[in-house]
């Protein structure tokens, strides 16, 4: 049981049912499923093939803390190879601003690379254009890998600039983008070399693309999300595009303080964006215009501080103290939210719902991905699930496994979500050379 928000007033409902209005797929939907060529599409037997990767991977002390990117990179590469293509592997690791940072190098990456790889000989180029990459891609047999260092250790990576565009493309034959999660940007190896080599989508691309595709734009119905984050400002457009799309938006995270505020819920000293209500106000109204349901807890959780060990006591919104603040949603809101999710089709994921990282607070998001992972499991859902925060949630709560598809971008699944086009993908439709 939770509480669904209207246009004129707020309606603690004790039924969940989904209004039952159909969205049918928008332009964003048309446009966004622009033709683009797939690895299957060329034949790189012997062939230069220039790869974009996301290699931007957890380093500490020279070790990748978390493999999930070349994992996910790892099915390109292996078909690349086996297919008699020399593979040459550019990315960028970190913000260093066209400058050459050693602690910034992709060598450590290139590394852990080659132990995902089976342990295969993975060569390194100590610069990504020049003599030295030169030297490297042409030494380079047929099933042969080499990496190239830091694509932003040059500042005409970031701006796009022809001429470093030109210098990659020169290495190359064929222009894979396997990284979506880069793809948000439009950088001289996300988007200018793509005009400048016959360009397709790796692997990684295209499960990345299909999966977002099948939740956001044509979704089997009820389809829902579950938004969380600090801030509305900064998923403004999210929440703008999705109500949009969906049946439902469930808003977690301090983010749900300011819509209880928007709604009149005294919420204590909790965190909230002043300057946000009225936006939380003109959201709920046309949520509600569009026929989409904006779901808020109804029972809260809540303490003193944020901190562990810290004294709490759950209470219903309404019951907020003046001295107390909200750090995660309520069993009834729980249970109310996983009664709603055996109902839904596909379910988009966005944020958790409750400061996770401190626990207990962590028990609703834990127990909504253990329900979602269980309903997917069942055949019952397919649940789509992104961004930073949610994937470690999801590994937190140990079942990222389970869900349908879990994206490894960060500001590029944000975009997505937003409804943006992103430079790397559109540069893919594109004619090439
Ligand atoms: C990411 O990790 O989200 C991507 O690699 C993009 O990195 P950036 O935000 O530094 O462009």
């Amino acid at each position: 049981m939770y509480l669904i928000v209207g246009v004129s007033l707020v309606k603690s409902s004790p039924s969940v049912a989904l209004k039952g209005k159909i969205h049918y797929p928008g332009i964003y939907a048309v446009e966004r499923q622009a033709m683009y060529k797939t690895i299957n599409d060329v034949n790189v037997k012997g062939m230069r093939v220039l790869v974009r990767a996301d290699l931007n991977v957890p380093v500490h002390d020279s070790s990748v803390s978390d493999l999930t990117r070349l994992e996910r990179l790892k099915p390109t590469l292996d078909r690349l190879t086996d297919e008699g293509a020399r593979v040459i592997v550019m990315s960028h690791f970190g913000r260093p601003k066209g400058k050459k940072i050693p602690e910034l190098s992709l060598k450590p990456v290139a590394n852990a690379l080659s132990k995902v790889l089976n342990d295969r000989s993975v060569a390194f180029a100590s610069d990504c254009i020049g003599t030295a990459a030169k030297e490297t891609v042409s030494a380079l047999g047929q099933g042969q890998i080499a990496v190239l260092e830091n694509l932003r250790f040059h500042s005409g990576e970031e701006t796009n600039c022809s001429i470093f565009a030109s210098e990659l493309a020169e290495l190359g034959d064929i222009f894979v983008n396997d990284g979506f999660s880069v793809s948000h940007r439009a950088h001289a190896s996300t988007a200018g070399i793509a005009s400048l080599l016959p360009s397709v989508a790796g692997i990684n691309m295209q499960a990345e693309l299909t999966a977002l595709s099948s939740a956001l734009e044509h979704p089997k119905r009820p389809v829902g999300a579950i938004v969380g984050g600090a801030k509305i400002s900064t998923k403004l457009e999210v929440l703008g595009n999705l109500t949009e799309r969906m049946d439902f938006v469930v808003v977690g995270g301090a983010m749900a303080n300011t819509f209880l505020c928007a709604i009149g819920v005294d919420v204590g000293k909790s965190l909230i964006e002043n300057d946000m209500v009225s936006t939380a106000r003109k959201i709920i109204a046309n949520s509600d215009n569009r026929g989409c349901e904006l779901v808020l807890p109804s029972d809260v959780v809540i303490a003193p501080a944020l901190e562990t060990d810290v004294f709490t006591d759950v209470v219903k919104i309404a019951g907020v103290p003046k001295d107390k603040m909200i750090l995660d949603i309520g069993p009834e809101s729980v249970s109310g939210l996983c009664a709603k999710l055996t109902e839904c089709r596909t379910l988009l994921w966005n944020g958790p719902l409750g400061a996770f990282e401190v626990p207990p607070f962590d028990q609703s998001t834990n127990a909504i991905a253990v329900t979602a992972a269980k309903l997917t499991r069942n055949g019952v859902m397919t649940s789509v699930a992104g961004g930073g925060d949610t994937v470690a949630a999801l590994n937190q709560a140990g079942v990222a496994e389970d869900f349908t598809y879990v994206s490894t971008a960060g500001g590029a699944f944000l975009e997505w979500l937003e409804g943006k086009q992103l430079p790397g993908v559109e540069a893919l439709s594109g004619t090439g050379k």
